[in-house]
Order: C-alpha cells, then structure tokens, then sequence
C-alpha cells in the first residue's frame, strides 16, 4: 500500500488540476422545494499541498501502515500513538494556517467499497459544520478500481451531507460545507465515472431517505403518487396508476381489503423503463409502500407506533432504482410496481375473518390485518407479471419485525424460489455493503399458510413454539403469487430500512437500503 503520492511527501511537486466538477443533480430540490444543506460539489483535483486553497484538510491513516509524511506535528503524533489508525479513529491538528483532520480507516486488507463510502461520510460529517471546502486526500485501495472509489466517495458525502431527519426543526442550523475536493494522485478517467455515477445514486437515496423519514401525515399515498409522476416525467418513464375502484374492478381484493380502512385514497402505481428492444427479461421491482402502519384493526401496541412512518421504504426503494436505472441508461427492461396506502383502523376496515381474492387468483383469510404488507404485495406481484410480464421478479418490504429478531439491524432477510438468483443478488448486496442473509424456503413451511376456510392465511401458524419463522410464513404468502415458479427473491428490509441510531456517516433515519444493490444486479445481468 504505497501513499508516497501524498502531497505532503512531496511538497515541491506540481500536479496540473483537473476541471471535473459535478454539481448535484436538482431532482430532489426541485421535487422537494428543499434546497437549504444539499447544494455540494465534489471535485476531483490534483495539486501540490501549496495550491490546496480549502482551510481543511482530511488525511486517511490505515492501521498498522506507516508512511513519512514529513510534517513534525502528525509524526510526532503518529509515533506516540503506534495504534492510531482504527476505523473512524481521528485527532484534529492545527498546522500552519490549515486544520487537518487524520482520520482512521482500518487495515487496508479489510478496506471495502462501504468502508470507503463510510470513511468519506465520517470525514464529511465532522467536517462539514465548520469549514465551506474541505480537500480529502483519497486513499489508495487496491482492491477497489478508480470507478468503483470515485462511486463510493460520492454516495459517502452526499448521504452524510444530507440530514433529511432534522428538517423539521425550526432552528436548525444547514452545514457550512458546499465543496469537497478528491485529491489524487492522478485523475484517471474511472474516478471521475465513478463520481458521476455516484451522484447520482446518493440523489435517487437521498430521496428514498427523505421519503421516509417524512411523517405520515404529509407523505400520503396521494403524496407518493405526485412524487411518482414528476420522477416519471422527468425521467420519460411510462407510468400506470390504479386507483382504488379501478384496483377493485380488476380483482386485487387483497390490496384493496387493506386500502379500504383508511380516508386517504389508495394507489397500485407503475412506471415502466425501456433500456433495451432486444431484452427477453422484464425485470419486475415491487414494493411495499404503506404510509402508515397502524395495524388496522389489529392495532399495534402504541411502543414504537410512529416508526411505522417507515412502512414504505420498499416502494420508495424501488422508486429510487428506477430514477437511477433511467438516468443511468441501463440497458434492461423493468417494471416498477409500488402498493401505496394506509393501513388504518377506519369505520371500513377490514376484519380478522374477512375473506379476499387475490388477484392472483387465490383467496385469502385474514387472520391478523397487521400483516398486511403480503396482502398488498401479492397483488402487486400478480400485476406485474399479469400486465407487465415480468419474468423476473424482487419484491422489498419492511414486512415482519420477526426478521430483526432473527438478523437484527445489519442484515437483509432474503428468500426466493431460484437458489442462482438469489445468490447473484447476495453478492452483489454484500460487495456493495448492503448485507443479505440468506434464510430457508422449504416445502415444509406451506403447512403454515394453510387455512381451514381459504385457500392460504396471511398469519403463519402450526408451529409446535408460540412464535413461528414469521419472516418465512410472511415470504410464503407472498410466493402464492408467483406464477410458473418464475424467478422471485423477497427482501425483508425491516431490519435495514431506517436506523435510529446516528452513525459517523449518517445522521439516524432512513438509509435508502436497496437501491444500490437492485441497480447494481440489474447493470450487471
Ligand atoms: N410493518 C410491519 C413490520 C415491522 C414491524 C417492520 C416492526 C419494522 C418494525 C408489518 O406490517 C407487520 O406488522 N408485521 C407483523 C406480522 C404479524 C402480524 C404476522 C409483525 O411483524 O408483527
Ligand atoms: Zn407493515
Ligand atoms: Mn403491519
């Protein structure tokens, strides 16, 4: 791992800058009306330290990895600390007239493309509130190529310089940073892709996160839809919107026995992308997008009610694919479908008892209506494959809290009918820092579903323990839709949708999960 590039190895030499300057794309300002913290450049630069105008500096230190950087202060400190170096570690110095910031990024052995998109976040977020440029030095990480670290370093700074969380606070306080420099050693081509690339995934995310972090009583189904069609106009996708009565008159009983308890009206929304005449597969994302999900009449506990403000981040991730997806030109046919409505206990709502036919064809008892994210996924599965012949099929849905039990806050559940699919898309997840797991769909669990009186049951039941692989019966439900075994992976994000916890990188709410991984697998299939 050589750094002997660093300017400050080699003060006397004269790179020539680089013009590359990327300035965020308007999509979310000019949807959102929200411009205030989120107008950054990145800019790719090579320069002698003498010509580094910003009054911040951030430099890497790998653990264990020790090169001269011949100034005193940061020696002298790095000889007393021989440890310095773990990931997101940092000392601040003051030298000369520049603040520098050595920020930690662990052993280069273990650097990955999140740890580099987490790194960059942790220099923007301590940073960013006290200087309007920073220059970071960029690490050297073998393992990754020049587009991958450009990529990662612009979903890094734009998700830690997007706090979508704090918005609603009167006195709150936008962060002074507007321009980062990436310094280089030289600007090959791949950084700069990678940045543009970059960009604009982090918007499409950032969007997704503001979504969700939104309070239910502006982000409505209605609110989903206006978002929706301005993405497709602006994007030229086709977009296909059900309302409730016309969902009804097609047969999606199932989307519409949740629709029908709550005032705000409902919507079965599509937007269709055409990156390829040739293409046999018609990739078909569907998501969960429940605005609010009080339960129904099975009414939640009040504990932790408000969070289910996040109940659709799945349709919001799949809307986040499809604007990167047309943006980026990828040459793939897809359909994205997202069930948006309330789950709420009005004077119509449906009843645990009640009976519905899905549009795919089976009829349904509901057991329970707080499981009520298969009930409107299922239709949804059945619409694209029977109007959009999709032939391949990934559902994403914050769909039982039973998978946090299971994989707590770090890893996505995964399940589906194709063991090659689903493998190609853990992969590509888990390069990509959105962990997947893996969890089993044997035969044996269909016993679960069964009911007495329809054909299938949306609670699980007939386990010999009280609590029964809620995550596998609520998958189960959902693969009663499939038609023709077609390939199918199901992505329980409650776990990883949103997140509570402030990170070094990422202020707490929403984290966008999804869109890198299906935008990712669908390039590269
Ligand atoms: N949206 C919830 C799942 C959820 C719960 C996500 C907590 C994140 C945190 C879903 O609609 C739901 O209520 N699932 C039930 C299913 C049960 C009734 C079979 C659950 O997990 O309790
Ligand atoms: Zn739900
Ligand atoms: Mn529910």
């Amino acid at each position: 791992m050589s750094r002997d590039w660093l300017p400050f190895q080699h003060p006397g030499l004269i790179f020539t800058p680089v013009d590359y300057t990327l300035s965020t794309n308007p999509l979310t300002i000019e949807l959102l009306n929200y411009i205030l913290m989120h107008s950054m450049k990145i800019q790719l630069v090579t320069k002698p330290l003498s010509e580094i105008t910003s009054d911040y500096l951030v430099v890497p230190v790998f653990e264990g990895i020790r090169t001269d950087t011949k100034i005193a202060e940061i020696e002298n400190f790095l000889k007393t600390e021989p440890k310095f170096g773990k990931l997101f570690e940092s000392q601040s110095f003051i030298i000369k007239d520049k603040k520098v910031l050595l920020l930690g990024i662990g052993k280069a052995e273990k650097v990955t493309f999140i740890t580099l998109q987490n790194w960059i976040g942790a220099a923007v977020k301590q940073t960013q509130k006290k200087a309007k440029q920073i220059t970071i030095f960029f690490p050297v990480i073998t393992s990754l190529t020049p587009e991958e670290m450009g990529e990662a370093a612009a979903i890094g700074a734009e998700i830690a310089s997007f706090n979508p969380a704090k918005d609603y606070k009167s006195e709150y306080e936008p962060p002074k940073l507007s321009t980062i420099e990436i310094l280089v050693e030289r600007a090959e081509r791949g950084y700069q892709d990678g940045l543009k690339k970059g960009m604009i995934m982090a918007e499409a995310i950032n969007l997704v996160r503001r979504l969700g972090d939104m309070p239910a009583n502006e982000m409505t189904p209605t609110y989903f839809l206006n978002i929706a069609e301005k993405v497709a106009k602006e994007n030229k996708l086709k977009i296909t919107v059900l309302d409730e009565k016309q969902a009804k008159k097609k047969g999606m009983g199932a989307f519409v026995g949740v629709a029908q308890g709550s005032k705000e009206p409902s919507f079965m929304i599509a937007l269709d992308y055409k990156g390829d005449i040739r293409a046999q597969d018609k990739w078909g994302l569907i998501g969960k997008g429940i605005t609010f999900d009080t339960g129904g009449l099975s009414l939640k506990p009040e504990s932790a009610m408000h969070e289910m403000k996040y109940d659709m981040c799945g349709a919001a991730a799949v809307l986040g694919a499809m604007i990167v997806i047309a943006k980026l030109g990828v040459k793939a046919n897809i359909t994205g479908i997202m069930a948006v409505t309330e789950n709420s206990p009005g004077g119509g709502a449906q009843r645990p008892g009640d009976i519905v036919k899905t549009y795919a064809g089976k009829t349904a008892e509901i057991l329970n209506t707080d499981a009520e994210g298969r009930l409107v996924l299922i239709d949804a599965l059945a619409y694209a494959q029977k109007d959009f012949k999709a032939s391949k099929l990934i559902d994403l849905a914050t769909l039982t809290g039973a998978v946090i039990v299971a994989l707590g806050d770090f890893y996505t559940g995964v399940m589906g009918n194709n063991t090659e699919f689903t493998q190609q898309l853990i992969t590509t997840g888990n390069k990509l820092g959105e962990k997947m797991w893996e969890l089993p769909m044997d035969d044996e669990f269909n016993e679960m579903i069964k009911s007495e009186i329809a054909d299938i049951t949306n609670l699980g039941h007939g386990g010999s323990h009280r609590s029964s692989a809620g995550t596998i019966t609520g998958a189960k439900f959902i693969e009663a839709g499939v038609e023709n075994n077609t390939p199918w992976i199901h992505l329980d994000i409650a776990g990883t949708a949103w997140d509570m916890k402030p990170k070094p990188y990422r202020g707490a709410g929403a984290t966008g999960v999804g869109v890198k991984t299906l935008v990712e697998l669908i390039s590269k299939s």
